[in-house]
């Protein structure tokens, strides 16, 4: 899978520019981090490679299409997992929820039901499709939107501040989950602030600054330069008692 984000440029009503001359290219089964400032474009970015918004200038393209010409499609190998799991919480209990995206795609019931089997597995939900949703912590509920986009079977996961509002055990917890899926071969992009959390697992950063890509590039030659592209490096006092704070 190769996806080109070309010359992208998106301009708000106010005049405003959200977007200005980005351009990226992901091919394969990369594990890429983008990070930035609050408001620098991120989350406008993954909304333009999922088609959720409509450039004013450039293009997105998919192995060489417009990802405008077939969306179903683009969206089943590219699949977003937004920074609040309610938001694609759909069914009443685990196992409706998993079922939500196959029973769209009009798959044959094997097939559907070994990608819900599978896809509750790599997330540890298995055996718990009967639960109501709503009980579920916040926590299994980002498991259970990642399940959910997984029985589409995509190439690409988008993740939008996976580890907000989880715990250390949460964290590794997913990011283990993470780490499955790039060993099968999907590509990751994860948007997060949470550098200290995953980076060391990530083979590129590309950090954006009002609107336009700052940096990008494979992660060591980047690493040097994160407090001046305005990111927080893990300093000295990093494993001391000091240094257990996320304040500094
Ligand atoms: N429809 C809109 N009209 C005007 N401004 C908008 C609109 N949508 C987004 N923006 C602005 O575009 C900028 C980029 O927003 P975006 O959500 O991509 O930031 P982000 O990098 O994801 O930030 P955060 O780290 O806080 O999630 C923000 O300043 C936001 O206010
Ligand atoms: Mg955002």
């Amino acid at each position: 899978m190769r996806l080109d984000v070309q010359q992208l440029g998106k301009r708000f009503e106010n005049g405003r520019w959200g977007l200005r001359e980005v351009s990226l290219a992901l091919e394969g089964p990369g594990f890429t981090v983008v990070s930035g400032p609050n408001g620098s474009g991120k989350t406008l970015l993954a909304r333009h490679i999922l088609g959720l918004e409509r450039p004013d200038e450039g293009r997105v393209l998919l192995d060489g299409a417009d990802i405008h010409t077939d969306l179903r499609e683009a969206r089943r190998r590219i699949a977003f997992v937004f920074q609040e799991p309610e938001h694609q919480i759909l069914g009443m209990t685990v196992d409706e929820d998993v079922a939500w995206t196959p029973s769209r795609l009009g798959w044959p019931k094997a097939r559907v039901q070994a990608s819900r089997e599978r896809a509750l597995q790599l997330t540890g939900l298995e055996g718990r499709g009967w639960e109501p949703t709503a009980f579920l912590s916040g926590g299994e509920k980002r498991r259970l939107a990642i399940a959910a986009v997984l029985v589409a079977e995509p190439e690409m996961i988008i993740l939008d501040e996976p580890f907000n509002d989880l715990d250390w055990p949460g964290v590794k917890t997913l990011l283990s989950i993470l780490l499955d899926l790039h060993h099968q071969g999907i590509a990751l992009l994860v948007i997060t602030h949470d550098l200290e959390k995953c980076l060391a697992h990530a083979d590129r950063l590309v950090v954006m600054n009002h609107g336009s890509i700052a940096a990008d590039g494979p992660v060591r030659e980047i690493w040097d330069r994160l407090p001046e592209l305005g990111l927080r490096r893990p300093g000295p006092l990093c494993g001391t008692l000091e240094g257990m704070t996320w304040l500094s």
